[in-house]
């Protein structure tokens, strides 16, 4: 990201000027931006009715509704930015693999990759126009947002995408992954470079379509040690990152990453994301002044009396003591069944705390 490069088509003057991307390139701001991961879903009664009517990824591959979903999200929580409604999953049908999400259960990957040759089943991501359903959403929330407010794109991060390829769902030690890792790490490598490429030409088609940041989420990384992470992961996650729109800020999201922040920054990434189990302000000075920090309140916090999230929403502003370059967030997503008016209340609570 470049603070000297002058507004792109799809950012105007308003956009680069909201608090959250001033944030993102470590400028001042009048208060802190807050959004949420996760801050379209189940907690909300207007989403489970719509649910009631589509499947997820009806709703996911529908661009009005995914827009509808996404905008009312962010309206209703009066957040300083929006994400797309869209899942880190849906990638993986263009590369060759049948995706479904059964009621009830995490998402299933039909035909994992279990042996070596089974990479060959890939197929690169070339026609990146296979997500065109994403990029139209993106466009008609471009057009559904106010002008003031930059909307977020994503992607999962390889390593965390080659878990489900390989375990087929979600894990809880991801044996299979890692055994697949360390025995066959010529697949490995050749898997990670397949996902790098097809993802950095998935986030750089949404940013030609209307996003003003990225975010890579890294959600299951925090399975590695360090020495793992710098040989498996850190190359690959460098070399996503040098391919990204460097016209964008991005994000650079990992969850149990505390033994890897430092690795993380190597890898690549204008503001890092951290989780609730380390802190802010030791993070950051770990992380040292070249990058920006998104986080870290405890989703199970929201369940809590308003007094208790004010102090800790007070706590972590706090930590970050008005340095610019933090996005406050939670530290993973919000879960199903959060009180939406805490989350309301969160929001305000940050603008008004750290109003300057
Ligand atoms: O943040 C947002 O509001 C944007 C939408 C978004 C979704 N998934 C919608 C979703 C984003 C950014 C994601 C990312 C995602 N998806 C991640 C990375 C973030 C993280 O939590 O670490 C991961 C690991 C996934 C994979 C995934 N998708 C799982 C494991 C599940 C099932 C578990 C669950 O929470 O239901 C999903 C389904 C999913 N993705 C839902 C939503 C709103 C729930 C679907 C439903 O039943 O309506």
């Amino acid at each position: 990201m470049t603070t000297e490069t002058p507004p792109r088509s799809t950012t105007t003057d308003a956009l680069w000027n909201s608090r959250f991307l001033r944030a993102c390139r470590r400028e001042p701001v009048d208060a802190t931006p807050v959004w949420l991961m996760r801050q379209a879903g189940r907690y909300m009664a207007e989403y489970r009715s719509l649910r009631s009517r589509v499947s997820f990824l009806e709703l996911c591959k529908s661009p009005e509704l995914a827009a509808e979903t996404t905008v009312f999200a962010a309206e209703v929580l009066g957040v300083d930015a929006a994400i797309l409604f869209a899942d880190i999953l849906l990638i993986l049908e263009p590369l060759g693999f049948h995706l479904e999400f059964p009621k009830g259960d995490g998402p299933v990957i039909h035909d994992p990759i279990r042996e070596a040759d089974d990479v060959g089943r890939l197929r690169p991501l070339e026609d990146v126009g296979a997500l065109g359903f994403v990029y139209e959403a993106v466009g008609k929330i471009r057009a559904g947002l106010p002008g003031t407010v930059p909307l977020i794109g994503f992607a999962g991060a390889p390593f965390t995408l080659a878990c489900y390829l390989i375990e087929g769902g979600g894990s809880r030690n991801y044996q299979r992954a890692k055994t697949f890792m360390y025995s066959n790490p010529g697949a490995w490598n050749d898997l990670m470079t397949v996902l790098v490429d097809s993802t950095a030409g998935y986030l750089n088609a949404q940013v030609a379509a209307g996003a003003q940041a990225v975010q890579v989420f890294d959600s299951w990384v925090g399975s590695l040690g360090p020495d793992d992470y710098r040989r498996f992961v850190l190359p690959h996650m460098r070399r996503l990152f040098q391919m990204i729109d460097p016209t964008v800020p991005r994000i650079h999201f990992g969850a149990d990453t505390g033994s890897l922040l430092e690795l993380q920054r190597d890898a690549g990434g204008d503001v890092i994301g951290l989780d609730w189990r380390v802190e802010l302000d030791r993070s950051w000075e770990r992380l040292g002044p070249d990058v920006g920090v998104q986080g870290n309140l405890d989703p199970i916090v929201l369940f809590a009396p308003r007094d208790e999230i004010a102090r800790q929403a007070r706590r972590i502003l706090d930590q970050a003591a008005g340095r610019p370059g933090h996005i406050f967030n939670l530290g993973h997503g919000i879960l199903p069944t959060t009180p939406v008016d805490n989350v309301r209340a969160l929001v305000e609570m940050v603008h008004e705390f750290s109003a300057r």
